[in-house]
């Protein structure tokens, strides 16, 4: 694309309405896909980039271990997120970003973790091998739940749990079971205070929340590209903090073993991380550098990111969160706030995932009912969204939850209908 074009397709972009930039995307016909926390829908270009790169590549005459540094899709997704190319990693997905992470923290017997019970299993089960293979401890508290959860009473409960042991705190920047945007900033204030690492899973975060990570002051986020980022199936985003600006993050840089890496030196060690705003070192081509790799992946990441640039990230945001807020205004309506998990008075921890429990309070801990409930809204209606399980504070079993989430290929009337449809059949398995 010649510049004056680029520019005259971002200017498009930018200003088309939202039935338009519904069109670049490939969604099924007559699917309402509520369900982009699980994977977006691709856009058109991003098939065809995968498609294109994959034929170049296919000859097999040229050598493809250079080009899988990524060094340009790293930092043009970099650019997006506030981080340089040197703190960003195209991985497979959240889950490998998050067990490099895990398994690269210098933690010992003793140490301590503080998480919650509301973490991914991909969090949960890293920590959990740690705890087995070298004898750390970890401490999963249980967040609130309900509409009128406010971020303090999360923030609160997280620095109750540290002691003098802890050494790392894990949260997720969107919790997968009840879509608690959780307050970031305010929790890594408690780690900066306490003198801990932080370990972010942001599998939800990249495409809808714009936010500069740099300044969230994480020294660590997992993200996935395939789901609100629309990237394809497979890409991950690791974002690992590689100099330190007082301001955001005055902590010293974490030691941190890059497992996974072609690049670590073969003998004696990388030089010392530094101290100030300068890198002394890449630790994104570290580990970046692993093997051969999937050179069409990387390039359908970052044109989904540049995609998403052309129309404008807070854009996007605000067009999300307002499905989200109309999704939780119909729901209210239909159900009862008191039947919706997510946190929502509290803007600070809305997000445009919604939890919510259409049938009585009593069924809550019936698994069946949302199962079922999923499995017909696919089948006959093709309505995708999705169920979760999660702990609630003094509940002795786990709840379950209908969960929808929103993308800017969504609208109104299909939420709506989508509200219609689970009310009626929550109301014929109520036997009223
Ligand atoms: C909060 C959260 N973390 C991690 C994951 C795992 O993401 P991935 O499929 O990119 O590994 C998910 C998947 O839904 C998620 O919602």
């Amino acid at each position: 694309m010649t510049d004056s074009t680029l520019e005259r397709r971002t200017a498009s972009l930018r200003n088309a309405s939202w039935d338009d930039i519904r069109e670049i995307f490939s969604l099924a016909p007559d699917t309402i896909h509520l369900n982009t926390g699980t994977v977006g829908a691709m856009p058109y270009e991003v098939l065809d980039t995968l498609d294109q790169v994959t034929r170049e590549w296919a000859g097999g005459l040229l050598d493809v271990y250079a080009p899988t540094m990524f060094t340009d899709y790293r930092a043009t997704i970099g650019r997006a997120l506030g981080a340089d190319q040197d703190e960003i990693v195209i991985c497979h997905n959240a889950t490998e970003g998050i067990a490099r992470v895990i398994n690269g923290l210098d933690l010992h017997e003793g140490d301590e973790v503080v998480t919650t019970t509301h973490e991914c299993y991909s969090v949960l089960s890293n920590f959990n091998l740690l705890r087995n293979r070298f004898g750390i401890k970890i401490k999963a508290v249980t967040p609130p739940t309900g509409y009128d959860v406010r971020a303090e009473d999360i923030v609160e409960l997280v620095e109750a749990a540290v002691t003098p042991r802890t050494k790392v705190l894990a949260f997720a920047a969107i919790t997968l079971f009840t879509g608690t945007a959780m307050p970031i900033r305010m929790l890594c204030d408690v780690a900066q205070r306490h003198g801990l690492i932080t370990v972010v899973d942001g599998a939800l975060l990249p495409g809808v929340l714009n936010r500069n990570l740099r300044s969230l002051g994480v020294d660590f986020m997992a993200c996935s590209g395939s789901k609100f980022q629309c990237g394809p199936l497979g890409t991950g985003i690791l974002y690992v903090r590689n100099k330190v600006n007082p301001e955001y993050n005055r902590l010293p840089l974490p030691v941190f073993w890059p497992i996974i890496s072609t690049w670590y030196p073969m003998q004696g060690s990388p030089p010392p991380r530094t101290r100030t705003r300068v890198e002394s070192d890449n630790i994104g081509d570290y580990l970046q550098s692993a093997g051969s790799a999937n050179l069409a992946r990387g390039a359908g990441l970052a044109r989904a990111s540049e995609l998403w640039d052309e129309i404008g990230r807070d854009r996007i945001e605000a067009r999300t969160m307002e499905l989200a807020d109309f999704a939780r205004e119909r729901l209210s309506q239909t159900f009862g706030e008191e039947r919706i998990y997510s946190p929502s008075s509290d803007f600070r921890l809305r997000s445009p995932l919604v939890a919510f429990n259409p049938f009585r309070p009593s069924d809550a801990w019936n698994v069946k009912k949302f199962a079922a409930l999923t499995a017909r809204l696919a089948d006959e209606y093709r309505v995708w969204i999705r169920w979760t399980e999660f702990n609630v504070p003094n509940s002795p079993h786990q709840h379950y939850a209908a969960r929808f989430s929103g993308h800017i290929y969504n609208t109104d009337e299909e939420i709506d209908h989508a509200v219609r449809l689970i009310a009626r059949i929550a109301s014929a398995e109520s036997g009223s």
